[in-house]
């Protein structure tokens, strides 16, 4: 029983380095990017929101991008969720972040596009724009 308060102050010395200064290798930047391409001068209304975050409400023109940056936490459960409005189509949410789904497909830079025929997210490693979401 000696040991133990020595094995718990060694431990919380370490959460404590990890946790100050040298955190920029771990928890790393991310951009989300959401382009309009939906054609015919369509406006394209975007809110998102995280569980502590809400981003606010923003109408991007076609052609134009809607982009904000975070920093992935220490848990791994970032999650940013966005609710996309157009003519015609009115309370699609997608994941627009998920540390689970996106932590290798998009470490750094996640860029989606919006169009008429549904919603494709470029894969960082490949290069290429995988189709991902169909309007319901
Ligand atoms: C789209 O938004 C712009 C700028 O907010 C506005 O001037 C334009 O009238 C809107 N277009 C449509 C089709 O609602």
């Amino acid at each position: 029983m000696k040991n133990h308060p020595v094995l718990v102050a060694s431990i919380l010395a370490s959460f404590v380095v990890l946790t100050s200064g040298d955190t920029e290798s771990i928890f790393d930047q991310v951009q989300v990017d959401i382009t309009n391409r939906l054609g015919s001068g369509k406006n394209l209304t975007i809110h998102c929101r995280s569980k502590d975050d809400d981003l606010g409400e923003e109408v991007v023109e076609n052609g134009g991008v809607y982009a904000w940056s975070f920093k992935t936490n220490a848990w791994g459960t970032t999650l940013f969720y966005c609710d996309l409005n157009w003519e015609g189509m009115s309370g699609f949410s997608f994941d627009a972040y998920s540390f689970r789904r996106d932590f290798v497909r998009c470490k750094s830079s996640c860029s989606w596009l919006v169009a008429k025929e549904g919603v494709y997210q470029r894969n960082e490693i490949s290069g290429f724009w995988e189709f991902m979401y169909f309007w319901p």
